[in-house]
């Protein structure tokens, strides 16, 4: 292929994940942004019951949902064949085979940013922005993730975790556990989920036993921490084996924690770019974050949130995001165009790293 050809890429949203509804909202944005004389665009939209389509409508119908009644889509697949290398789309005429250059999975939460869709891409050998199976899953995943990060010492809250029905049937020894080792309060969430959907800030014992049956609706695999009181912060990170992290940036939640609602329905939530914060404690953001990102198996992107506790100001890592937001308000975005690189040239670097991490094998 000459240097100058457009490569093409398929932009994938929506998907079967409590995190729908965003994953619309974020394509949105890079939808906008993506540089439309480097990349053939091919939006394919995967609705809430799995169904795959290649979208051919406006873009501004993809936030609200209307693109699914549009009539401007067309029954089309990614297909696992490394030789296909591609999309199939079922047109009236007979399958049209796009073959692609890159896949942007712009999805959050299970069935997206949990390693299935780039696990496609793997065998298809279609590279694929972001992380790739193994650190995806893994960082979807809060015990995995807790428990890669105590084996390499990153300071976090203290956790535990099981299954639901374990919990039904031995319920007083694990309360009795997270009051010895947690107290209270404590947070009770799903181990797979996002946007905080299924989590609980718990004050007291029943509160935790309605809270697990909460989580147990998203996720069988639940874990509890201790609470931190602290200022949240986020740094974004970019590269495959030499990774640059962005300034940091605050949240300044509406509520008492940062729920659902605080996040996408409150306007009074606030983004404060950079964090108030010392520049000793941002450097060491910036290095725990990218000390995280290698040692999770990380390429591509991931936003790393952290709470720096206020009792002694330690930052302790909450949680990485590997599929990170992705709206015009979003952080990831935004806290590269503070440290210089605008939306256009991130999702071109993006898309980049993808190419460069399938070519030096995954
Ligand atoms: N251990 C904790 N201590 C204090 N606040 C927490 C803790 N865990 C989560 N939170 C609050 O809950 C929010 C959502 O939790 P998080 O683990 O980030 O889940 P999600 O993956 O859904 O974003 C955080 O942004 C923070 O406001
Ligand atoms: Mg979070």
């Amino acid at each position: 292929m000459s240097s100058n050809a457009k490569l093409n890429v398929a932009v994938i949203f929506g998907g079967q994940s409590s995190e729908h509804e965003v994953s619309r909202v974020s394509v949105t944005m890079v939808l906008n942004n993506i540089d439309r004389e480097k990349y053939n665009v091919y939006m394919t939209g995967i609705t809430k019951d799995g169904k795959w389509y290649l979208y051919e409508g406006e873009v501004g119908r993809i936030a609200d949902g209307g693109w699914e009644t549009s009539g401007q889509t067309t029954q089309a697949f990614i297909v696992p064949d490394a030789a296909l290398h591609g999309m199939v789309v079922m047109r009236e005429s007979g399958a049209e085979i796009i073959p692609l250059d890159a896949v942007f999975p712009v999805m959050h939460g299970r069935n997206g940013e949990d390693g299935t869709i780039q696990g496609l891409c793997e065998l298809a050998h279609i590279p694929c922005v972001g992380c790739g199976l193994t650190s995806s899953a893994v960082c979807l995943d809060k015990a995995l993730t807790n428990t890669v990060l105590e084996y390499a010492g990153i300071p976090q809250a203290k956790f535990l975790w099981f299954y639901a029905p374990y919990f039904e049937k031995h319920m007083d020894e694990i309360l009795d556990q997270i009051e010895d080792e947690l107290g209270y309060p404590c947070f009770v969430k799903p181990a797979n989920a996002g946007s905080s959907v299924g989590i609980s800030k718990c004050d007291r014992r029943g509160d935790v036993i309605d809270a697990v049956r909460f989580a147990a609706g998203h996720d069988r695999k639940i874990v509890v921490e201790e609470n931190i009181n602290g200022q949240e912060v986020e740094v974004a990170i970019l590269g495959n084996d030499e990774p640059i992290a962005s300034v940091v940036g605050e949240i300044i939640p509406a509520a008492e924690w940062y729920d659902y609602d605080a996040k996408y329905n409150d306007e009074a939530s606030k983004l404060l770019i950079p964090a108030n914060l010392s520049s000793e404690t941002s450097e060491l953001i910036r290095k725990r974050a990218i000390q995280a990102y290698k040692m999770l198996g990380c390429s591509g992107m991931a936003r790393v949130d952290f709470l720096v506790r206020r009792s002694d100001g330690q930052p302790m890592l909450n949680e990485p995001n590997t599929l990170p937001g992705f709206t015009e308000i979003s952080m990831y975005p935004k806290l590269f165009e503070a440290s210089g690189i605008g939306k256009t040239e991130l999702i071109d670097k993006l898309i980049g790293f993808a190419i460069e991490r399938a070519e030096n094998g995954k």
